[in-house]
């Protein structure tokens, strides 16, 4: 298509006031804000991040103070210019950045004074944008500083180093302007669901041989690694590379440990509030920062039996067009050619634990094995049915007189078909490992155990060949230790007839 001609220009300059204004609705979170701050301390060769908070104030701050490389005055004010740098430039390796724009959009969706002290070579320079004052003049001329003394944590700043000061914390307040009390608790709980994202987000600097200490209010924070790699059941696959025109990407699936492998504290931080079912998916790093998680990006759901698959990605920054990364570094898109092979990653994972399932249904349907109940699959369907020749029904049934027996089966068929399905599939949709087998009381246990090894001892099987079949079913399993005692007994008893 011809341009047209062009005839005349005409000033468009942005409006300073009412961009600086939408530039702090782009989407950020507190966690993926202070991410994008501590992105940049981390290209800028920090060994350590402080952060610090004042909430309970009238007015309350978050620092966050590094001894990375600082700035020269004339860096600072390039730094703090909206757009410092373009998009389409090749970045260094290490740069966690790509649109000289995260500090500025991530700070102003928090708050509405930005103040940065930096140090190099021995001097420190220190800039303000202040939205009630760029509202006030409407024009884009960022505010410098000579004396630091009265910035608060200015002290923070050691021979180099950068220190970002959020105040007028506007967004952050949860309603409460004048309530300082109930205000504080708000911004902690932020603050606390933040702790967390940065513990993962960061986990590779925070674990890496030469680690970037990150210390929130003093306290250092530990490393999440989301494949649990220091347990030893953690399985890793081997790592697969796409080698792309932009670069490699490389691909490596674990599998988590199952939940009886681990602590209840360490796998619940490792489900995290969402849980484990909403963190099965695929992990992307870009520069061994997580950009993104918890997603199979469409390519199958989110089910029980895929649940312990996490699958590492790790992608550069030469990358980012292909991957459509966003200003907040928290959301990426496939490009088509990984997107087949990671099909195939995924169909591989799909039958891996279909196997796995698999093998522990076999031991439902298989007949040596004792089971309770029997796992009929038949017309596309799954059925399960109290499997009334299982010595604990028969040999009940056989003590009963004649008239008695039918109405007894018909109530075991009744609890097989009465089975609170859909419950069931809404529970273990939520917190599957919540759902377990109820307790049984003594009485019923001694019942059940004498039954089966009464069978089993007629039908002359070996008392260890006894005991090992029983162990691997319920209601025996899950009580093991009473069982064992009541078989005890049992054979004792015999023994003294
Ligand atoms: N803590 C810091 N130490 C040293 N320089 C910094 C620091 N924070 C920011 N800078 C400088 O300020 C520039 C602008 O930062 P900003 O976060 O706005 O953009 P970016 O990091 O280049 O890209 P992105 O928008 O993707 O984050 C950086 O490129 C860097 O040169
Ligand atoms: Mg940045």
């Amino acid at each position: 298509m011809q341009q047209g001609f062009v005839a005349r220009r005409a000033d468009a300059t942005p409006c300073a006031a009412a961009l600086i204004e939408s530039l702090r609705d782009i989407g950020y979170s507190l966690e993926t804000a202070l991410s994008d701050i501590v992105d940049n301390s981390i290209t800028a060769g920090t060994h350590r991040i402080h952060i610090l908070t004042e909430t309970y104030s009238e007015e309350p701050f978050i620092a966050i103070a590094d001894d990375g490389i600082g700035m020269t005055e004339d860096e600072l004010v390039a730094a703090m210019r909206p757009g410092s740098r373009n998009p389409l430039d090749t970045r260094e390796k290490t740069d966690l950045g790509r649109f000289g724009l995260g500090l500025k959009s991530a700070s102003f969706s928090q708050c509405r004074r930005l103040t940065v002290v930096t140090r190099t070579n021995g001097i420190t320079s220190a800039a303000v944008w202040d939205l009630d004052d760029v509202a006030r003049r409407n024009e884009w001329s960022v505010q410098l500083l000579d004396d630091i003394k009265a910035i608060r944590c200015a002290d923070q700043l050691g021979k180099t180093g950068t220190l970002v000061l959020w105040e007028k914390l506007d967004r952050l307040t949860g309603g409460y302007k004048l309530n300082v009390a109930k205000r504080a608790e708000t911004i902690n709980q932020r603050l606390a669901e933040t702790e967390r994202h940065l513990r993962l987000v960061f986990h590779r600097f925070l674990e890496a041989p030469k680690p970037i200490r990150i210390l929130l209010n003093g306290r250092q924070l530990r490393p999440l690694d989301p494949f649990a790699r220091k347990n030893s059941a953690t399985i890793a696959d081997p790592e697969e590379i796409i080698s792309l025109p932009q670069g490699d990407v490389e691909i490596q699936s674990f599998t988590i440990p199952h939940h009886k492998q681990m602590s209840t504290p360490d796998w619940d931080d490792l489900g995290g509030p969402e849980g484990h079912l909403k963190s099965q998916g695929f992990y992307v790093y870009r520069g061994e920062r997580l950009i993104l998680h918890g997603t199979w990006f469409g390519l199958c759901r989110q089910s029980e039996l895929t649940k312990l698959s996490r699958v590492r990605i790790d992608i550069s920054n030469s990358m980012d067009s292909d991957w459509k990364i966003d200003v907040k570094k928290c959301s990426a898109q496939l490009p088509p050619t990984v997107r087949d092979r990671l099909k195939k990653v995924i169909e591989r994972i799909q039958e891996g634990s279909k196997r796995t399932y698999r093998k522990r249904g076999q031991k439902l349907v298989d007949h040596n094995r004792l089971p309770l109940w029997h796992r009929i699959q038949s017309d596309g369907h799954i059925r399960y049915r109290p499997n009334i020749e299982h010595p604990i029904f028969a040999g009940y049934a056989e003590e009963l007189p004649e008239h008695l027996r039918r109405g007894f089966f018909n109530c075991i068929s009744l609890v097989g078909a009465s089975l609170p399905v859909e419950t069931l599939h809404a529970d273990m949709a939520a917190v599957a490992e919540d759902v377990v087998p109820d307790h049984v009381d003594e009485d019923t246990l001694t019942q059940a155990v004498q039954a089966t090894l009464s069978v089993l001892l007629a039908a002359k099987k070996e008392l260890k060949d006894i005991i090992a079949l029983m162990r691997d079913v319920d209601p025996f399993r899950t009580a093991w230790s009473d069982t064992q005692l009541i078989i005890d007994a049992i054979i004792e008893a015999n023994r003294a007839k």
